[in-house]
């Protein structure tokens, strides 16, 4: 994640990731951590700015997030942004006032005066409207800050030398009228420079990968048809040509006609030479030694390794490349010391050859403006993920067996059909049917069966980091638990909507 110009710490509003997304359509990338992460990540990289996100905390609350430890409240590093509870967690940690005032709460539009010339305003009337959605209110500024805007009480802040910053309303949300104007104020201020352009990024990740990979060099590279790895084999295979091997695995953890799909996508990102090697009884049998999430990541691990390295040695290949995205990086516990929370199946590995990750600095959502700037179809660059391990880790508190795992794919697919029947993928980010390890009782028939139970998962969310459960409606919902029961083995189907975190998207 090195270069990274913005650390936007995520307290968990609602409108975090429009803050990432703003920025980037104004040419900017930025990293979105909770304060945690954030404060590891801080120790280790250098950015021009810090936006410290809303949230539906109060900092006077039990529990409420603080600032990253390493945050440098000096204002010397980097320039600093409080927005909403950020700015209110700014002031409260400076020696201000937060209160809540029954007076000036705002909930929705608000009208902002400015009352200083500030560069955060350049261009911005005098008198503007604004998006704001807050209890809290600063009433007090800390010592050495000044108002730079007022609403009903104050609206914007600044420090002496303008490095750290608040403005208590969302300059990210579309309704704030200037709040576009006003992030490319606070970009100008930190000397951002532009570095978000999907095909220039191409080109530096293609140049990169030509100045590691020379002459008749070999690159192995494993597909498995989603946007990550297609979008690489669709990066690499203009400039390595026939040097690229492209090796796809049947796990047997793949969903109902996923091979296929697979073999369309790679298709459709120039390979024309893919390899395709069965080992589904092999992954399975291992796997299906232990009930354990990160037992079966490994023993997952231990065969993708496996098979990789004999096809590295059987075409003599001199690097092996993964579609390994910055999200894998930092959820394994690669980033710093932060807390492993999964390993994931491919990062980490040692191989006999040189790794490329030419991805490892990348979000899932500029993956897809990269598929997208490739011209990949859309069945590429707007697929919803899947664990390379797969429906292994939907076999939940009971052992992986044939029958269970061809239980699992037939819900799944079930459950796809209905989804995508009510026009419901674009809604959904990824959606999990799991087999829980708990037999229940239920009636079928007027006689008693003992049977399997289901679990329904669907989230949103832009970068996996953090994710919303997805309810859906009584309708969706009886229409998915009806045709899930008429399975012979299933008794009780359970909907889960518990949000990243504490959760994670996926149950083991
Ligand atoms: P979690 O469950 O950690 O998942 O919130 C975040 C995203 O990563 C996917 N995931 C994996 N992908 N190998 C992968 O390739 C893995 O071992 C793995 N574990 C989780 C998950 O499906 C979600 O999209």
């Amino acid at each position: 994640m090195k270069g990274i110009q913005i650390l936007v710490v995520d307290y968990g509003s609602q409108y975090t990731l429009v803050i990432g997304r703003t920025l980037r359509e104004l040419g900017v990338r930025s990293v979105i951590l909770p304060p945690k992460k954030a404060d590891v990540w801080l120790k280790e990289n250098n950015p021009k700015a810090v936006i410290l996100s809303g949230s539906n905390w109060s900092v006077h609350n039990t529990g409420a997030p603080g600032l990253p430890k390493s945050l440098d409240l000096n204002g010397e590093k980097y320039f600093i942004l409080g927005v909403c509870y950020g700015m209110q967690l700014l002031a409260h940690k400076l020696g201000g006032k937060v209160e809540r005032p029954l007076l000036h709460r705002e909930y929705g539009p608000a009208i902002v005066n400015l009352t200083a010339k500030h560069p955060l305003w350049v261009g911005v009337p005098k008198k503007t409207t604004v998006w704001a959605s807050h209890g809290d209110t600063v009433s007090n500024l800390p010592k050495g800050f000044t108002p730079i805007a007022k609403s009903g009480g104050f609206a914007a802040m600044t420090n002496k030398n303008n490095r750290m910053l608040g403005v208590q309303f969302h300059p990210e949300v579309a309704d704030t009228k200037e709040g576009k104007k006003i992030l490319q104020n606070f970009l100008n201020l930190a000397n951002c420079q532009k570095d978000w352009d999907p095909v220039n990024l191409i080109h530096q990740i293609q140049k990169e990968v030509l100045g590691i990979v020379k002459g008749k060099e070999k690159v192995i590279l494993g597909v498995s048809g989603g946007v990550d790895s297609t979008t690489l084999a669709a990066v690499l295979t203009p400039i390595l040509k026939d040097r690229l091997i492209c090796v796809a695995i049947d796990t047997g953890g793949l969903r109902q006609d996923e091979m296929a799909e697979l073999k369309a996508n790679t298709k459709s990102a120039g390979i024309k030479n893919l390899k395709i090697i069965t080992a589904s009884d092999e992954f399975r049998k291992n796997i299906g030694t232990t009930i354990d999430g990160e037992e079966k990541r490994a023993q997952f691990r231990k065969i993708y390794k496996k098979i990789f390295a004999e096809q590295i040695k059987k075409y003599r290949a001199d690097f092996i490349a993964q579609g390994t995205l910055a999200t894998d990086i930092i959820e394994s516990g690669q980033v710093g010391k932060s807390a492993m929370i999964k390993t994931h199946h491919n990062v980490g590995l040692k191989w006999k050859v040189e790794d490329l990750h030419p991805f490892r600095n990348l979000f899932k959502y500029e993956v897809r403006e990269l598929a997208r700037a490739l011209k990949l179809p859309r069945a590429v660059y707007e697929r919803n993920p899947f664990p390379g391990p797969g429906l292994y880790l939907r076999v939940v508190g009971t052992p992986v067996s044939k029958e269970n795992i061809e239980l699992v794919r037939e819900a799944d697919k079930a459950v796809n059909e209905i989804i995508k029947k009510h026009n419901l993928e674009k809604e959904i980010s990824q959606l999990i049917v799991a087999l829980l390890g708990i037999n229940s009782v239920g009636v079928k028939g007027d006689e008693r069966v003992y049977g399997h139970s289901l679990a329904i998962r669907a989230v949103q969310t832009v970068d996996f980091m953090t994710a919303k459960g997805y309810y859906f409606s009584e309708e969706i919902v009886n229409e998915i638990t009806s045709a899930l029961t008429k399975h012979k083995g299933i008794v009780r189907v359970f909907f889960d909507m518990t949000p990243k975190p504490p959760a994670t998207t996926e149950f083991e």
